[in-house]
């Protein structure tokens, strides 16, 4: 699809049908899935990662810091976060918005055994963390397709997908970089679902810049997509 010729309006509706196609909304039991070989939990409400998802792709993808630390914003299932405690990270902490999520990533912890060295908790982007706490990466495979300001969310599964006026997104850019360590990098993905040239704005306005890391097209709900990674840096 033409990034250009593609609408706020027509964004939005695929957003819709996302939420409709992969949502769990029909489900009320935890139930489990299959990624990367490995099987994981997922509580109701929480985003179901399933192959074609950028989230098996990023999970290989990202560079993750040896022996360092790794902060995952938005961590929904725990995937990405079990994944780095179990390639070389010695602490990860790993966030989210909806309860949900943190219920889920907390049930992978204890099913892959790395409570020892993952940290869960419940954060609205960095603002519920400790005020002192900074970290050598820090990802997020945030939620790409802009809804209208006032959005109101009727369900935990639509944080997945939407981002009212890219304001969370916002934020993540304007304050990441706070959060590092000296030498340490700041990762966010992006897709070809969402509006790359208002995130490109977002970025000019907060005083990063985003620099591609890694791509791969995939199809996902019968969408080709193409996702990204990009390393964000502050001149
Ligand atoms: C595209 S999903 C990715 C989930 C998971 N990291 C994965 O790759 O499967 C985006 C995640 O960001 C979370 N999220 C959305 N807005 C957020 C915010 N303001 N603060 C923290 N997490 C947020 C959503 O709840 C969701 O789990």
């Amino acid at each position: 699809m033409n990034q250009q010729s593609v609408t706020f309006d027509e964004r939005y509706r695929i957003g819709r049908k996302l939420v409709d196609e992969l949502g769990p909304a029909q489900d009320t039991e935890p139930s489990t899935f299959e990624l990367l070989g490995l099987e994981w939990d997922l509580v109701p409400g929480t985003y179901a990662p399933k192959p074609g998802t950028g989230t098996e792709y990023y999970t290989t993808a990202i560079p993750y810091p040896q022996g360092g630390s790794f902060l995952e914003i938005g961590c929904g299932a725990g995937v990405t976060a079990v994944w780095a405690a179990l390639h070389g990270c010695a602490h990860v902490t790993a966030t989210d918005v909806t309860v949900t999520a943190v219920a889920s990533a907390e049930l992978n912890v204890e099913r892959h055994g790395v409570a020892d060295r993952v940290h869960v908790q419940r954060s609205d982007v960095f603002a519920d963390l400790d005020p002192d706490a900074k970290f050598d990466a820090i990802f997020w495979n945030c939620s790409v397709i802009e809804a209208p300001k006032d959005f109101e969310f009727t369900q935990d599964f639509e944080w997945a997908i939407f981002d009212p006026g890219y304001a969370a997104l916002g934020r993540y850019l304007a304050e990441v970089h706070d959060r590092l360590l000296p030498g340490g990098r700041a990762l966010v993905t992006f897709n070809s679902l969402g509006d790359a040239s208002r995130v490109a704005e977002l970025a000019d306005e907060k005083g990063v810049t985003l620099s591609l890391v890694d791509s791969s097209t995939r199809v996902l709900a019968g969408e080709e997509v193409t996702y990204k990674v990009f390393e964000i840096t502050r001149p």
